[in-house]
């Protein structure tokens, strides 16, 4: 007898979830974004096309204008694109009203910023909640889910330290933290590394690296080539455009780490 699995197909879902397509994450089509302003229209994307699969790892790149925050904001349903589609899960975004965009941004997006964007009068634990507070829970459950965050990103003995109390790197491992609370499509991260040391940025890629390799879904925006090369795939966009498109082979991502690791013990001994 054949069963139904969870994507209606019929068989063995082992099987398929081996044989089959991989599922999306996100899938844009044609996506533009204008800013209207009064006296010009900036056309900051112009018809950018990508699929990122579940468990995908991408670095986006592109000189400074080329739209990879606007792209970012529109993933991150900050803002709705000017036309185009942007699918998470079965929802195009594009459709959506304010309301859907401000319920579905808070329930399935995390994000993970350069300035760490943490509330200074709260604790580790409390920060990592935040996202949950906007939905209403707050019982011990997800006390524990929070706790259980700060372990996963070695922070397990800083519970109750304040964001001033921290180092930098402490701080961007408590935004990660807080950015996987509500259990996200993907984790968006613009500059994350932009106000670390290497060895701090090192840490916070070591952690990216094993979120990943979990099955978690990762698109960050780089201006670093050694930290674009951390990622499965560099996305270049070009005047609103997307320039290329290129797969990191698994040599590729090793020769990055080892590069990193020798930049951070060079560091090291120059302190
Ligand atoms: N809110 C806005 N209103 C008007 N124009 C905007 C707005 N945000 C961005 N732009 C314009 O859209 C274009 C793309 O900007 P965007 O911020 O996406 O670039 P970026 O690739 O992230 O650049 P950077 O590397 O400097 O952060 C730029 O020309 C910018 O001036
Ligand atoms: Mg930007």
């Amino acid at each position: 007898m054949s069963m139904t699995d969870a994507y209606g197909t019929t068989g063995n879902a082992a099987v398929t979830a081996e044989t089959g397509p991989r599922r999306l994450a996100t899938s844009i089509r044609d996506l533009t974004k204008d800013y209207v302003l009064k006296s010009e229209t900036v056309r900051a994307l112009r018809g950018v096309s990508f699929d990122v699969p579940e468990g995908d790892y991408v670095a986006i790149m592109g000189p400074s204008g080329s739209g990879k925050s606007t792209l970012l904001n529109l993933l991150g349903c900050l803002d709705k694109p000017t036309s185009g589609s942007l699918l998470l899960g079965d929802d195009d975004i594009a459709k959506m009203s304010d309301d859907e965009l401000a319920e579905i941004r808070s329930r399935r997006i995390g994000f993970v910023f350069q300035s760490y964007n943490l509330i200074q009068q709260l604790s580790v634990v409390e920060n990592i909640q935040v996202p949950l507070y906007y939905q209403g829970r707050l019982g011990s459950n997800e006390r524990k889910r929070a706790v259980d965050l700060a372990e996963r990103v070695g922070l397990g003995d800083r519970l109750d330290h304040r964001p001033a109390q921290l180092s930098g790197g402490q701080q961007q491992r408590v935004a990660i933290a807080r950015s996987l609370v509500n259990d996200p499509f993907f984790v968006l991260a613009d500059e994350p590394t932009g106000n670390l040391d290497s060895a701090t940025t090192d840490e916070i890629l070591a952690i990216f690296d094993a979120l990943n390799g979990e099955g978690r879904t990762i698109i960050l925006v780089t201006h670093e080539d050694d930290v674009a090369e951390r990622a499965k795939r560099i996305v270049r966009l070009k005047d609103g455009m997307l320039h290329t498109d290129e797969p990191i082979s698994e040599d590729r991502r090793i020769a990055a780490r080892e590069a990193q690791r020798v930049a951070v013990a060079e560091m090291l001994a120059r302190e």
